[in-house]
């Protein structure tokens, strides 16, 4: 059975003060309303990791926001997937739409991404996504096997089993335009066909793909309720504790 998963980006948002005590909320809130088995992430700044793992437990989990493809060395300033696994995190976000545009990420760096996070027991939450002209030109669902291609297919069976995909079109991410839920559906079904393609039926139907871009309490509902839309990647309103939390009570039995 694919899991339910709720995760939060606060992206660069939030000192260590406010941090604190905005995940403190997050998981007052969770703890005592969330009914079911969904799992729910926040995926912090670096420097905030550490404390918020001794705070979240099981009812809220940690996730990074990157990593470096290298397992350690002389790479100034960068976080290595070994580093954050040791201070709690059980997630890592890779591939996310802002670092494949404003760090110019390749499919080929993302894939040794994946690759030493899953060496470090780390769980990929895997982005791909089009632009809003890849959209218009109809070409995106080129665009979206390719990032797939290039970025997770390499893996062998067992280690893709243990991916989470994100579907986040670069045009709802911020911006306030959330796809429709037949839209996202259209993509999420035609992400699983891939899946079932390269790696067959059972690891494609275990495999949990989310939707991000503008969703918020108000449309999570609609969105979740399709058949291949298994949670969210919640950038903006994951830094409202009331709002994130709704968005996992979506789930709530
Ligand atoms: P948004 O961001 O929810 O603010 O659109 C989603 C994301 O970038 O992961």
């Amino acid at each position: 059975m694919r899991k339910k998963i709720v995760a939060g980006n606060w992206k660069m948002n939030t000192d260590y003060a406010e941090g604190i005590s905005l995940f403190s909320e997050i998981v007052n809130i969770v703890r005592d309303e969330k009914k079911g088995d969904q799992i729910a992430v926040i995926c912090a700044p670096f420097i905030h990791l550490n404390s918020l793992s001794k705070l979240g437990g099981d009812t809220v989990k940690i996730g990074a926001q990157n990593c470096h493809q290298n397992e350690s060395g002389a790479f100034t300033g960068e976080i290595s997937a070994k580093m954050i696994k040791s201070v709690g995190c059980e997630y890592v976000i890779i591939g996310h739409s802002e670092r494949r545009q404003y760090f110019a990420e390749s499919d080929a760096l993302l894939a040794e991404k994946t690759k030493i996070a899953l060496a470090h027991g780390l769980i990929p939450l895997f982005c791909i996504g089009e632009t809003l002209d890849e959209r218009n030109n109809g070409n995106f669902f080129e665009i979206l096997k390719g990032q797939l291609e290039n970025g997770v297919f390499g893996l062998d069976e067992a280690d893709f089993a243990k991916v989470v995909i994100a579907y986040e079109p670069v045009w709802a991410i911020g911006t306030g335009l959330t796809a429709t839920a037949e839209q996202a559906q259209e993509v999420h079904a035609f992400i699983r066909s891939e899946l079932v393609y390269r790696y067959g039926e059972e690891v494609a139907e275990d495999t949990s793909i989310l939707y991000g871009g503008s969703c918020n309490p108000k449309n999570a509902a609609e969105l979740f309720a399709q058949k291949d839309i298994d949670g969210g990647l919640i950038g903006g309103a994951s830094l409202k504790s009331r709002d994130f939390a709704d968005i996992v009570k979506t789930f709530n039995a």
